[in-house]
């Protein structure tokens, strides 16, 4: 098992070259990105990343939902239809709206340094090697996140996917054409062989242990709703307490209870109101309509089943004593999900083997490696973010530790992907 030890060189200038290039892309000026999906950015991004991919001589294919896979040949390859199925790598370059350059380009653009890495050592595997981008990972303009992986493993059928409104209004078929990236690969896609993501950790675990490298265990389940409140616009100045039908009172009231539930919930459970509407959304009227989501996860489905009943039961109840309607919409639902067990002893053995400090631990964010896990066995790497900021412009991860992890990948793959001697 030590054939490989230490013996595909990354070259981290590279990698560190190609995450600034692209975060060129929707720089939002602030050190920070917004290539929201399937925006003119995000094409722009698409654009780069594919042109390097072509540049490497990988076969590149974009499926109907606009899923990118580049895949480097394997010797076990005998032509159309009989290749072994692919070892496969990546992540997303979709960011939300006040994103780092780090939160998905990482898996993208290291799974081609990888790549670069093999091509220089002159290693054939037997396994093909595939690097993959996946539409609209973020979900923050269309709901849900993990969409493209999410179609690509048959969890959502094409139509639907397409269906899909945006916060903006835009519907996502429509997009995909607009921003000429609708592929003819068909979905869902083929199971790879394996599936393995490299990420930035996005919480505060790796840097306070200060271990380097996490050896992902499993995601968190996903809760995703939206709550219209509908109550009565009327004079800010005449309309007496005791007559207000007011959703901005009660959306507040719900805020609060989000917090308490995830806190009363204890353990891994969090909650969070990340959007609120209010509208007309002016000085002088009591609120007629308030939109708001909230995003609830736990590692633990009962218990995460728990959080919606009881703020489902919650809100019916503060609505009615404001005289207000309140109606859900269902945007995510994601059961927490297990990564292989073989895969993550590998990433962990791996990281041991390159002197590299490891440790286990769940995802908090979600990641398109959740959907992979539903067809080929799954595992991710993660690497330490500074101060557990993500999602954030100030999202930031030391060169050394983007190394550190792709090294660790790039041993991953070829291990998995298997060595022609
Ligand atoms: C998406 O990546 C999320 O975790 O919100
Ligand atoms: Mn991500
Ligand atoms: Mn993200």
């Amino acid at each position: 098992l030590n054939r490989h030890h230490g013996g595909v060189k990354i070259q981290p200038d590279r990698l560190l070259a190609d995450i600034e290039a692209l975060a060129a892309i929707g720089d939002t000026g602030d050190g920070g990105n917004c290539r929201l999906a399937l925006t003119d950015e995000d094409a722009g991004g698409r654009e780069l990343v594919v042109g390097w991919m072509r540049d490497l001589g990988l076969d590149v294919r974009v499926d109907r939902i606009g899923n990118v896979v580049a895949t480097r040949a394997g010797a076990e390859s005998t032509g159309a239809g009989n290749d072994a199925a692919p070892v496969m790598t990546g992540s997303h370059i979709d960011t939300v709206g006040t994103g780092g350059r780090y939160d998905g380009t990482l898996g993208v653009l290291a799974g081609l340094e990888v790549v670069r890495a093999l091509d220089d050592a002159g290693i054939r595997t037997r396994r093909p090697v595939a690097v993959a981008f996946f539409t609209d990972e973020e979900g923050s303009r269309f709901a849900p996140d993990m969409l493209g992986s999410l179609v690509y493993a048959g969890g959502m059928p094409l139509e639907d996917a397409l269906d899909i409104v945006a916060i903006d209004g835009a519907v996502l078929g429509t997009e995909l054409e607009r921003i000429g990236w609708t592929g003819d690969a068909a979905v869902p896609g083929p199971a790879p062989h394996a599936y393995v993501e490299l990420h930035i950790e996005q919480g505060p675990v790796l840097e306070e242990a200060g271990v380097t490298i996490g050896a992902v265990t499993g995601v968190q389940g996903i809760s995703w709703q939206e709550l219209t409140l509908t109550g009565q616009a009327n004079h800010a100045g005449t309309t007496p307490m005791r007559l207000r039908r007011d959703p901005a009172y009660v959306a507040a009231q719900t805020i609060g209870f989000v917090r308490r539930l995830a806190t009363d919930l204890g353990g891994h459970q969090v909650g969070t109101v990340g959007r609120l509407d209010l509208h007309p959304d002016l000085v002088n009227v009591v609120a007629a309509r308030a939109t708001l989501t909230v995003d609830l996860r736990n590692t633990d489905e009962a218990v995460l089943a728990e959080a919606e009943r009881r703020l489902r039961g919650h809100v019916a109840a503060l609505a009615s004593a404001e005289g207000c309607e309140g109606a859900w919409r269902r945007l995510a639902r994601f059961q927490p999900v297990a990564f292989d067990p073989a895969v993550i002893d590998l990433v962990e053995s791996t990281a041991e083997r390159l002197g590299h400090s490891v440790m286990r631990l769940p995802s908090g964010a979600g990641h398109d490696a959740q959907m992979l896990a539903r067809v080929c066995p799954t595992g991710m790497v993660f690497v330490p973010s500074r101060a557990g900021v993500s999602h954030n412009p100030a999202e930031f991860t030391e060169p050394e530790h983007l190394a550190a992890g792709t090294e660790v990948l790039a041993e991953v793959l070829t291990e998995l992907a298997g060595v022609v001697e």
